[in-house]
Protein backbone atom coordinates (compact mmCIF):
# COMPACT_ATOMS: atom_id res chain seq x y z
CA UNK A 1 0.00 0.00 0.00
CA UNK A 2 0.78 3.53 0.07
CA UNK A 3 1.87 3.71 -3.49
CA UNK A 4 1.84 6.86 -5.37
CA UNK A 5 -0.96 7.87 -6.29
CA UNK A 6 -1.48 11.03 -7.57
CA UNK A 7 -1.35 14.90 -6.14
CA UNK A 8 -4.90 14.35 -4.53
CA UNK A 9 -3.13 12.54 -1.65
CA UNK A 10 -2.02 8.62 -1.21
CA UNK A 11 -3.59 5.35 -0.89
CA UNK A 12 -3.64 5.16 3.02
CA UNK A 13 -4.55 1.32 3.60
CA UNK A 14 -6.89 -1.66 2.21
CA UNK A 15 -9.96 0.60 2.26
CA UNK A 16 -10.24 1.84 -1.23
CA UNK A 17 -8.69 0.32 -4.55
CA UNK A 18 -6.71 2.51 -6.59
CA UNK A 19 -9.73 3.41 -8.83
CA UNK A 20 -11.81 3.92 -5.90
CA UNK A 21 -9.53 5.90 -3.98
CA UNK A 22 -8.62 8.04 -6.99
CA UNK A 23 -12.56 8.26 -7.20
CA UNK A 24 -13.06 9.31 -3.27
CA UNK A 25 -10.01 11.98 -3.38
CA UNK A 26 -11.12 13.67 -6.85
CA UNK A 27 -14.50 14.38 -5.46
CA UNK A 28 -13.79 15.79 -2.59
CA UNK A 29 -13.37 19.55 -2.34
CA UNK A 30 -10.24 21.52 -0.87
CA UNK A 31 -11.73 23.85 1.60
CA UNK A 32 -8.59 25.94 1.06
CA UNK A 33 -7.02 26.65 -2.24
CA UNK A 34 -3.60 26.55 -0.75
CA UNK A 35 -3.29 23.05 0.14
CA UNK A 36 -3.14 21.71 -3.33
CA UNK A 37 0.33 23.47 -3.32
CA UNK A 38 1.12 21.94 -0.11
CA UNK A 39 0.42 18.32 -1.51
CA UNK A 40 2.28 19.48 -4.51
CA UNK A 41 5.04 20.48 -2.32
CA UNK A 42 5.56 16.78 -0.30
CA UNK A 43 5.15 14.60 -3.34
CA UNK A 44 8.52 13.51 -3.83
CA UNK A 45 9.37 13.40 -0.39
CA UNK A 46 10.43 10.28 0.82
CA UNK A 47 7.49 10.14 3.56
CA UNK A 48 4.87 11.44 1.47
CA UNK A 49 2.60 8.77 2.32
CA UNK A 50 2.10 10.70 6.12
CA UNK A 51 0.31 13.36 4.76
CA UNK A 52 -3.51 13.62 4.99
CA UNK A 53 -5.12 12.97 2.03
CA UNK A 54 -8.04 16.07 -0.36
CA UNK A 55 -11.11 13.97 1.71
CA UNK A 56 -9.17 13.66 4.83
CA UNK A 57 -8.42 17.29 4.98
CA UNK A 58 -12.19 18.11 3.57
CA UNK A 59 -13.25 15.80 6.60
CA UNK A 60 -11.12 17.83 9.18
CA UNK A 61 -12.75 21.33 7.76
CA UNK A 62 -16.10 19.74 8.06
CA UNK A 63 -15.81 18.90 11.57
CA UNK A 64 -14.31 22.14 12.46
CA UNK A 65 -16.81 23.83 10.99
CA UNK A 66 -20.30 22.38 11.99
CA UNK A 67 -19.03 22.53 15.34
CA UNK A 68 -17.87 25.87 15.52
CA UNK A 69 -14.43 25.78 16.53
CA UNK A 70 -12.54 28.62 17.75
CA UNK A 71 -9.53 26.37 19.55
CA UNK A 72 -7.85 23.73 18.31
CA UNK A 73 -4.76 21.46 19.16
CA UNK A 74 -2.84 19.82 16.45
CA UNK A 75 -0.69 16.84 17.30
CA UNK A 76 1.52 16.07 14.49
CA UNK A 77 1.87 19.01 11.94
CA UNK A 78 4.14 17.93 8.73
CA UNK A 79 3.76 20.10 6.07
CA UNK A 80 0.87 21.25 7.26
CA UNK A 81 -1.84 19.88 5.09
CA UNK A 82 -4.30 19.21 8.01
CA UNK A 83 -3.19 22.32 9.89
CA UNK A 84 -4.46 24.76 7.25
CA UNK A 85 -7.74 22.36 6.47
CA UNK A 86 -8.27 22.73 10.46
CA UNK A 87 -7.38 26.68 10.58
CA UNK A 88 -9.87 27.45 7.09
CA UNK A 89 -12.82 26.36 9.49
CA UNK A 90 -11.45 28.67 12.54
CA UNK A 91 -13.38 32.46 12.67
CA UNK A 92 -10.08 34.91 12.52
CA UNK A 93 -9.99 35.32 16.33
CA UNK A 94 -9.60 31.47 16.52
CA UNK A 95 -6.48 29.79 17.29
CA UNK A 96 -5.04 26.40 16.38
CA UNK A 97 -2.15 25.17 18.38
CA UNK A 98 0.00 22.37 16.51
CA UNK A 99 2.63 20.33 18.14
CA UNK A 100 5.57 19.40 15.67
CA UNK A 101 8.92 17.65 17.03
CA UNK A 102 10.98 18.12 14.01
CA UNK A 103 11.64 21.56 13.66
CA UNK A 104 12.43 21.38 9.38
CA UNK A 105 9.17 20.42 9.31
CA UNK A 106 8.06 22.45 11.66
CA UNK A 107 9.52 25.74 9.73
CA UNK A 108 7.77 23.74 6.44
CA UNK A 109 4.60 24.49 7.90
CA UNK A 110 5.19 27.48 8.78
CA UNK A 111 6.59 29.03 5.75
CA UNK A 112 3.40 27.25 4.14
CA UNK A 113 0.82 28.88 6.50
CA UNK A 114 2.37 31.69 5.88
CA UNK A 115 1.82 32.09 2.50
CA UNK A 116 -1.81 30.39 2.67
CA UNK A 117 -2.42 33.37 4.84
CA UNK A 118 -3.68 32.08 8.27
CA UNK A 119 -0.41 31.84 10.01
CA UNK A 120 -1.89 34.25 12.11
CA UNK A 121 -4.44 32.46 14.14
CA UNK A 122 -1.40 29.28 14.18
CA UNK A 123 0.96 28.44 16.90
CA UNK A 124 3.40 25.89 16.11
CA UNK A 125 4.95 24.78 18.91
CA UNK A 126 8.10 22.50 18.56
CA UNK A 127 8.73 19.38 20.56
CA UNK A 128 7.67 16.24 21.96
CA UNK A 129 3.78 15.99 21.77
CA UNK A 130 3.76 13.77 25.34
CA UNK A 131 5.41 16.82 27.38
CA UNK A 132 3.90 19.94 25.36
CA UNK A 133 0.13 18.58 25.72
CA UNK A 134 0.97 18.12 29.50
CA UNK A 135 2.25 21.45 29.93
CA UNK A 136 -0.69 22.87 27.89
CA UNK A 137 -3.18 21.12 30.22
CA UNK A 138 -0.95 22.90 33.60
CA UNK A 139 -1.83 26.16 31.91
CA UNK A 140 -5.20 26.26 32.88
CA UNK A 141 -5.76 24.48 29.57
CA UNK A 142 -7.90 22.05 30.84
CA UNK A 143 -11.74 21.56 29.00
CA UNK A 144 -10.74 24.74 26.87
CA UNK A 145 -10.52 22.85 23.38
CA UNK A 146 -13.23 22.45 20.95
CA UNK A 147 -11.29 19.67 19.00
CA UNK A 148 -8.29 17.85 19.07
CA UNK A 149 -6.63 16.01 15.78
CA UNK A 150 -4.00 13.41 17.17
CA UNK A 151 -2.02 12.37 14.39
CA UNK A 152 1.52 12.38 15.64
CA UNK A 153 3.28 8.91 17.17
CA UNK A 154 1.07 6.18 17.68
CA UNK A 155 3.56 4.40 20.09
CA UNK A 156 1.80 7.29 22.35
CA UNK A 157 -1.58 6.78 21.73
CA UNK A 158 -3.54 5.94 24.76
CA UNK A 159 -1.06 8.70 27.08
CA UNK A 160 -2.24 10.91 24.07
CA UNK A 161 -6.01 10.02 24.85
CA UNK A 162 -5.46 10.96 28.45
CA UNK A 163 -4.30 14.00 27.84
CA UNK A 164 -6.79 15.28 25.09
CA UNK A 165 -9.62 14.30 27.07
CA UNK A 166 -8.86 16.50 29.94
CA UNK A 167 -7.70 19.15 27.39
CA UNK A 168 -11.08 19.10 25.04
CA UNK A 169 -14.28 20.88 26.59
CA UNK A 170 -17.68 18.33 27.17
CA UNK A 171 -19.01 18.42 23.52
CA UNK A 172 -15.95 18.81 21.66
CA UNK A 173 -14.25 15.84 19.35
CA UNK A 174 -11.20 14.39 19.33
CA UNK A 175 -10.44 13.27 16.39
CA UNK A 176 -7.11 9.95 15.90
CA UNK A 177 -5.82 9.17 13.02
CA UNK A 178 -4.29 5.52 11.82
CA UNK A 179 -6.55 3.84 13.62
CA UNK A 180 -6.80 0.80 11.15
CA UNK A 181 -2.65 1.04 11.18
CA UNK A 182 -2.73 0.48 7.48
CA UNK A 183 -5.47 -1.81 6.85
CA UNK A 184 -3.18 -4.60 9.21
CA UNK A 185 -5.52 -3.98 12.09
CA UNK A 186 -7.08 -7.83 12.00
CA UNK A 187 -3.27 -9.24 10.56
CA UNK A 188 -1.91 -11.29 12.93
CA UNK A 189 1.05 -11.56 11.14
CA UNK A 190 4.99 -10.67 12.70
CA UNK A 191 5.74 -7.59 10.96
CA UNK A 192 1.89 -6.06 11.40
CA UNK A 193 1.58 -7.28 15.17
CA UNK A 194 3.32 -4.90 17.04
CA UNK A 195 1.47 -1.58 15.58
CA UNK A 196 -2.09 -3.72 14.34
CA UNK A 197 -2.01 -5.09 18.24
CA UNK A 198 -1.38 -1.87 19.99
CA UNK A 199 -4.12 0.20 17.19
CA UNK A 200 -6.46 -2.57 18.40
CA UNK A 201 -6.06 -1.94 22.21
CA UNK A 202 -6.84 1.52 21.89
CA UNK A 203 -9.39 1.27 20.06
CA UNK A 204 -10.85 -1.52 22.19
CA UNK A 205 -9.95 0.82 25.25
CA UNK A 206 -11.96 3.79 23.50
CA UNK A 207 -15.07 1.69 23.15
CA UNK A 208 -15.24 0.58 26.65
CA UNK A 209 -14.30 5.06 28.01
CA UNK A 210 -17.95 5.80 29.37
CA UNK A 211 -17.03 9.31 28.77
CA UNK A 212 -17.30 9.20 25.03
CA UNK A 213 -19.70 8.64 22.16
CA UNK A 214 -17.13 6.85 19.25
CA UNK A 215 -17.19 5.31 15.92
CA UNK A 216 -14.56 5.11 13.39
CA UNK A 217 -14.79 6.70 9.82
CA UNK A 218 -13.31 4.78 7.00
CA UNK A 219 -11.69 7.97 5.65
CA UNK A 220 -8.33 7.76 4.73
CA UNK A 221 -6.74 4.68 7.49
CA UNK A 222 -9.85 5.18 9.13
CA UNK A 223 -10.48 7.88 11.65
CA UNK A 224 -11.64 7.44 15.21
CA UNK A 225 -13.91 9.99 16.24
CA UNK A 226 -15.16 10.44 19.72
CA UNK A 227 -17.54 12.76 21.21
CA UNK A 228 -16.83 14.21 24.88
CA UNK A 229 -20.13 13.37 26.63
CA UNK A 230 -18.76 14.01 30.36
C1 LIG B 1 1.54 11.57 10.01
S1 LIG B 1 2.53 12.99 10.17
C2 LIG B 1 1.36 14.29 10.37
C3 LIG B 1 0.66 14.61 9.09
C4 LIG B 1 -0.14 15.89 9.13
N1 LIG B 1 -1.13 15.89 10.18
C5 LIG B 1 -0.80 16.12 7.77
O1 LIG B 1 -1.96 16.37 7.68
O2 LIG B 1 -0.14 16.00 6.75
C6 LIG B 1 3.15 12.83 11.81
C7 LIG B 1 3.98 14.00 12.27
O3 LIG B 1 4.14 13.89 13.68
C8 LIG B 1 5.46 14.24 14.03
N2 LIG B 1 5.73 13.55 15.31
C9 LIG B 1 5.97 12.23 15.49
N3 LIG B 1 6.16 11.98 16.79
C10 LIG B 1 6.04 13.15 17.46
C11 LIG B 1 6.12 13.53 18.82
N4 LIG B 1 6.41 12.62 19.79
N5 LIG B 1 5.92 14.82 19.15
C12 LIG B 1 5.65 15.74 18.18
N6 LIG B 1 5.57 15.44 16.86
C13 LIG B 1 5.76 14.15 16.51
C14 LIG B 1 6.30 13.78 12.86
O4 LIG B 1 7.53 14.48 12.80
C15 LIG B 1 5.38 14.04 11.68
O5 LIG B 1 5.63 15.31 11.13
Amino acid sequence: MNQPLDDRGKIKSELASGKLHSYIVHNSKDPHPYLATIRASCLEHKWNFMLTTCDQAAFLYSQARILGAKKILELGCFYGHSTLALAAALPADGLLISVEHNPKFAKIATDHLTRAGVMDRIEIIVGEAPRVTQDLARKHEAGSFDLIFVDADKRHSQAYWDTSLALVRVGGLIIFDNVLARGDILNDSQDAANHATAMREFNANVLLDGRVQSFIATIGDGMLVAIKNI
